[in-house]
């Protein structure tokens, strides 16, 4: 993954409606995100497609089992040229050193695994949960700088976080580390569910190496102009 993308959630159930989606980008190669909904939906002969049409592509899938079929599982992944992937961090350090073994093992002779960033704690997960039900005592924020040492130690190249942990996380580990934020929004934008939402002016400065933007753009009105907007704020 190079420099700093502007990443789509194609946050859509079926194949129909990406291609309409993207037949407003004619001219635009896009990096963009397929999650569990899509994929589970249309497999791999979509993914096939938008590589062909020349965007890149973050496959979330967040991978988390026992490490020898995480190394499986990422190594039929790495077949499919994708250009991001990523796993579960709470899958512990063996299975995010599996999951980078299977990229390399089924990567494609003459070409380089994609790198692998990790899910620290979902943004879904609230400090009562954390406590009442994983039982877990450490307070969140630092819960995430504990998983991000995790990710660290296992030499995976990043996190998916929001973009407000980002400078602690920067002070903290190499300036290779990725750090991948959802959560964002331009300012006139609805928040939809997400609790903690950060500008892509904010994303900037507190910098991110890469924000992940749906709604903003998939469900706006007119989804070229909202996305040159974005990526006017994010910069190039
Ligand atoms: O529509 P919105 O911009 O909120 O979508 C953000 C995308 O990022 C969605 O695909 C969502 O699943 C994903 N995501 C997230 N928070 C995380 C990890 C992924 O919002 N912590």
């Amino acid at each position: 993954m190079q420099g700093r993308p502007l990443i789509v959630a194609l946050d859509f159930e079926t194949k129909q409606e990406v291609t309409s989606f993207l037949t407003r980008f004619p001219n635009e190669n896009l990096f963009l995100k397929v999650g569990m909904e899509l994929f589970y939906r249309e497999g791999p002969r979509l993914i096939y497609e938008l590589k062909e049409q020349g965007h890149q592509l973050f496959l979330d899938l967040k991978l988390h089992d026992i490490p020898t079929t995480v190394k499986r599982a990422m190594s039929q992944l790495a077949k499919l040229e994708v250009d991001l992937v990523n796993v579960h961090a709470l899958g512990g350090v063996n299975m995010m050193i599996a999951a980078k073994e299977g990229l390399e093992a089924g990567t494609n002779m003459g070409k380089v695994a994609p790198p692998c960033i990790a899910v620290t704690q979902l943004t879904s997960t609230t400090p009562e949960m954390l406590l009442h039900e994983l039982d877990v005592q450490t307070k969140l924020d630092k819960h995430v700088i504990h998983l991000c040492d995790q990710v660290s130690k296992a030499e995976l190249a990043g996190v998916v976080c929001s973009a407000l942990e980002v400078p602690v996380i920067q002070e903290k580990f190499s300036s290779s580390f990725l750090t991948i934020t959802p959560g964002i929004r331009r300012q006139e934008d609805s928040t939809d569910d997400q609790a903690r939402v950060v500008t892509p002016t904010k994303a900037k400065l507190l910098g991110s190496t890469g924000i992940v933007v749906g709604r903003g753009i998939t469900r706006a009105k007119d989804p070229v102009t909202a996305y040159y907007h974005y990526l006017q704020e994010w910069g190039k």
